[in-house]
């Protein structure tokens, strides 16, 4: 412990950063620095160019440094750097909320905004209980998340969710929650192009809890419309119709997690457009800002943000909020990436490209290693058979590979991932999955 008073000596010395969800040893051994991006690529430390097979990290959708941007973020950092969101605002916060209220189906209204995803699912999550409370049922405390499911890293979130390597290391989590049954089953839905035909009676799991449970002890329940980071596991069709069927059967709110689905990855807006279900609660991060200032949003149906609007009005309604909620750069860095989205045209662009990158991705087919393929909108995950013993390694090595080839993949588990910009072209899409091809051709 002594030598925490003497600080970092080296300059550039790669200990100090613990770096999130990384392989912190192997990467200080041979690091990967990126120091500039612009549209689909970007420049490492040793002046190469990688093609972003993953939008950065699902987030940055009209890919990087647009120019709109940019100078969106510099001016704001001149204008007005920070206001207080608590009793104090700024007109930026309102409009970006007014936009996307317009950009969500139905009576999504009103907009409470956070700093990531983890935090807008948090947020989520205290919005359904405390709704349940103002509505004189606060007898329902219970969260229902779904194995395999992916909502951030707070406890909140690491609750609701499914992947066992996020939880098993920190304790009980969150007391009162339970989890309906992934979706995934590669015997029946192996090399689907999109939605999966067979599954949707797999909604009926949320049935079996709450007999197991009551419906009266049941406050949410909460699911991405796709998994990503679990694998891109896609909704079987008709799957996320019953469980909107359910929860209004039993007065229970659901929540889409569209912090991937948002901002046009599957060819509309959300998900919600796209499969025309209206979820009570969205949460929103990543595309937001283009993925160039951290910002997050919670956009609620109307009656739920009204139930809160009782009592004395010099009284706080919501006990919640952040340093940073609609903070000024964040919120002109939205506003310009929605003006960058609507000029290219990128909320639907991934529709337009779908047949050209589901033909790319399943001409993968056959190559080594694959056990499956799947596609919807812009979005592909190739799941490979695992080295026996060795879990997670060869998708590891095959996204090394890809990044000594100009590549940038993701894996999870032995899933590849790919979620490129939706600006990408037809021949960025073939280097993309030729690249694939020739690595799972070379690793053993
Ligand atoms: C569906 C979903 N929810 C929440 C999150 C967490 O977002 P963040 O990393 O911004 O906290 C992610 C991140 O990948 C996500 O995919």
């Amino acid at each position: 412990m002594d030598d925490m008073a003497g600080g970092v000596s080296v300059p550039n010395d790669l200990e100090a950063f613990w770096m999130p969800f990384t392989a912190n040893r192997q990467f200080k051994k041979a690091p990967r620095l990126f120091v500039s991006a612009e549209g689909m690529y970007y420049t490492t430390h040793d002046g190469r160019q990688v093609l972003d097979g993953t939008a950065g990290l699902w987030c940055v959708n009209a890919g990087h440094a647009r120019p709109k941007i940019v100078e969106a973020i510099r001016h704001q950092a001149t204008v007005l750097d920070y206001a207080p969101p608590f009793q104090m605002a700024h007109p930026g916060g309102f409009e970006v909320a007014s936009r996307l209220a317009g950009l969500l189906p139905g009576d999504l209204d009103h907009v409470f905004f956070t700093n990531s995803g983890s935090e807008s699912v948090d947020t989520a999550l205290k919005i359904a209980l405390a709704w349940q409370r103002a509505r004189g049922e606060g007898s329902r405390t219970r969260l229902i998340g779904r194995e395999r499911g992916y909502h951030g890293v707070g406890f909140g979130g690491i609750s609701v969710g499914g992947m066992v390597a996020n939880r098993k290391q920190f304790g009980t989590l969150l007391g009162g929650v339970d989890h309906i049954r992934h979706t995934h089953d590669l015997e029946h839905q192996a090399y689907s192009r999109g939605q999966p035909d067979w599954g949707a009676h797999l909604a009926d799991d949320l049935e079996r809890l709450v007999q197991l449970h009551d419906a009266s002890t049941i406050a949410a329940v909460i699911v991405e419309p796709f998994a990503g980071s679990a694998g891109v596991l896609l909704p079987p069709k008709g799957y996320l119709e019953k469980l909107r069927a359910i929860c209004d059967r039993h007065g229970i709110l659901l929540i889409f997690d569209e912090v991937i689905t948002g901002f046009g990855r599957l060819g509309r807006f959300s998900a919600a457009e796209l499969f025309g279900i209206q979820p009570d609660i969205v949460t929103l991060a990543k595309g937001l800002t283009n993925g160039s200032v951290p910002m997050g949003a919670v956009v609620v149906r109307k009656p739920i943000y009204e139930a809160f609007m009782h009592g004395p009005e010099h009284l706080v309604e919501l006990f919640h909020g952040y340093t940073y909620s609609a903070h000024p750069l964040a919120c002109a860095a939205a506003l310009a990436a929605f003006e960058t989205y609507r000029e290219d045209g990128l909320f639907t662009r991934a529709a337009e490209l779908g047949p050209y990158w589901e033909d790319a991705v399943h001409s993968l087919k056959g190559e080594p290693h694959i056990i499956d393929l799947r596609n919807m909108g812009l979005l592909a995950g190739i799941e490979l058979e695992p080295r026996p013993g060795e879990p997670a390694r060869r998708a590891f090595d095959a996204f090394l590979a890809c990044y000594e080839a100009g590549v940038l993949i993701r894996t999870t588990g032995d899933i590849i991932a790919l979620t490129p910009p939706l600006i990408i072209d037809k021949p960025e899409i073939d280097r993309l999955i030729d690249t694939v091809r020739t690595v799972l051709r070379g690793i053993d």
